[in-house]
């Protein structure tokens, strides 16, 4: 079967299409024939070596793909021949794969490849983030061209959340967080310091509940916008640098800061997720943003749409036609 494999850290260009031996599955896994795999922002940190530490290479990078599976499953969840999506230990850029089976969900056919795939990772990320969001809640929420923001604001309106604030650092970003339902947003850039500027643009506002994947200066100032006892919720560090935390204000003021990653699988479950997610999806009441797909050779593009920053939304390739 034809994959990319990374067998250099680096640019984009190290993403090549190169012939491999096909995955066996092993207990508790199934086949799928993909069709399209997800492009992620956590993949570009796979590429360059950067994902919590390296992997050893060769690396097959991809944590979603949806196709067609080859075995059915046990329980019958599904079954051979049935369109399902997976959330994947990697290996997802390539025409097969080997998927355990707890993590495989049948697609509802209504629903298209490219919006299954933004609901695994970004669309579960995005539903654990809630989990404890109570009625009439407020969320300040770091990056407006994330695509996982773009499910959360919509999953915390649909929630009754309160006010939905979003620090954005650009101007089309802003107006499509403020369309899928934000109350309003706060530039990051600017010649002040952030901490500054979100005191402003914020004009004395408090919130329950903060959710940040930026880290460093954009996660220490979003802190000092809780209200006491509210919680702060990591799920990422794209700006590359981990913040600094003042103990003494957790303490004073009765804050809570937990980190949340998909990859720690213990206490929830992807199908019960899945199942309310397109619950959604199919009743017009969630929609991601889509972006571009690109034919799976063409990896290196779909990386470079991403690093981009320009907000293009879910990013996929196409692996029925390398
Ligand atoms: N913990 C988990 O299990 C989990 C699951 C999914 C995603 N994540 C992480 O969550 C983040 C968002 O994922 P996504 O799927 O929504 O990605 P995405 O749609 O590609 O969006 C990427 C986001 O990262 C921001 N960003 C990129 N480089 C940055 C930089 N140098 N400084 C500050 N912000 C930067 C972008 O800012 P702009 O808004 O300004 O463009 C954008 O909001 C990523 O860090 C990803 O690794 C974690």
């Amino acid at each position: 079967m034809l994959a990319i494999r990374i067998d250099d850290f680096g640019d984009p260009s190290v993403l090549k299409l190169e012939e491999v031996p096909d995955p066996v599955a092993g207990a508790d896994q199934t086949l799928i024939e993909v069709e399209t795999a997800g492009v992620n922002f956590g993949d570009i940190l796979v590429r360059k070596g950067e994902y919590f530490g390296r992997k050893a290479l060769p690396v097959i990078p991809g944590w979603e793909v949806v196709g067609e599976a080859l075995t059915a499953d046990p329980d019958g969840a599904f079954g051979a021949g049935d369109r399902v999506v997976a959330l994947l230990d990697g290996n997802g850029y390539a025409q097969r794969v080997a998927a355990p089976l707890r993590d495989t969900v049948p697609v509802p056919d209504s629903v298209s490849d490219q919006v299954a795939l933004a609901m695994v990772i970004q669309g579960a990320t995005a539903w654990r983030l809630l989990e404890n969001l109570k009625p009439g809640q407020s969320v300040l929420v770091s990056g407006a061209g994330s695509g996982v923001t773009h499910l959360v604001v919509q999953l915390a309106r649909l929630r009754g959340a309160g006010e939905i604030a979003v620090v954005s650092s650009g101007g089309e970003k802003s107006e499509r967080v403020l369309e899928l339902g934000a109350d309003l947003v706060v530039r990051s850039e600017g010649d002040d310091t952030l901490q500054e500027r979100l005191a402003a643009g914020l004009e004395g506002r408090r919130f329950d509940l903060a959710i940040d994947m930026v880290g460093g200066e954009t996660l220490q100032a979003m802190l000092r916008q809780l209200r006491p006892g509210g919680r702060a919720v990591i799920y990422g560090v794209a700006g590359g640098e981990p913040a600094k935390v003042n103990t003494g204000a957790l303490l004073k003021n009765g804050l809570t800061v937990s980190g949340l990653w998909l990859g720690y699988s213990e206490g929830w479950s992807l199908r019960e997720i899945m199942a309310g997610l397109f619950e959604l999806v199919e009743t017009g009441k969630l929609a991601p943003t889509l972006g571009p797909t690109f034919p799976l050779a063409r990896a290196g593009e779909a990386h470079r749409a991403v690093e981009a920053r320009t907000g293009v939304g879910k990013v996929t390739l196409d692996c029925r036609n390398p």
